[in-house]
């Protein structure tokens, strides 16, 4: 398979974390019982799937890579999975448990996005300026979503 560079197997790592975000999205929604947070996962899991299709779109011109950066992109997604089974395996989760595990992850897929950024300056490779501008916002977004969530359940549940 063909060897990756950093910055293109960091990028594959970000399409990993964005495909484990549309499950751990799914499973938190089935945890939580409030309407509006409900919502607010489910617009979650949207713009992860939409992270992954411009990945996608980016990673798709790579010639000869294609492979080599899915196949990062699967392992990422494997161990995030096995992190969010560990966190959320059990049957006594409630959906402050589900808020704390996405605290975690939303907090990784931000941090991936700027380390994608910073790498860019020196690589300078094309399509990833206009990616780190769409993805960034989001996931600035999702870490105020996930904190403010968690803290609404934090307080019900005192
Ligand atoms: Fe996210």
């Amino acid at each position: 398979m063909a060897e990756l560079s950093e910055l293109e197997s960091k990028l594959g790592e970000v399409m990993g974390l964005a495909q484990a975000a549309q499950l751990a999205t799914k499973k938190v929604e089935k945890l939580v019982q409030d309407e509006q947070l409900k919502e607010t996962l489910r617009q979650m899991g949207e713009e992860a799937a939409q992270t992954e299709q411009r990945l996608e779109a980016l990673t798709s011109e790579l010639q000869g890579k294609k492979t080599a950066l899915a196949e990062q992109a699967r392992e990422t997604k494997r161990e995030a999975q096995d992190m969010m089974n560990t966190y959320l395996g059990g049957d006594d989760v409630d959906g402050l448990d589900g808020f704390e595990f996405l605290l975690m992850a939303e907090a990784g897929e931000l941090g991936h996005v700027e380390i994608v950024e910073e790498m860019n300056k020196k690589v300078r490779m094309e399509g990833v300026d206009e990616l780190v501008s769409f993805v960034k916002p989001i996931q600035e977004k999702h870490c105020r979503f996930t904190r403010e969530g968690a803290l609404k359940l934090a307080a019900e549940e005192v």
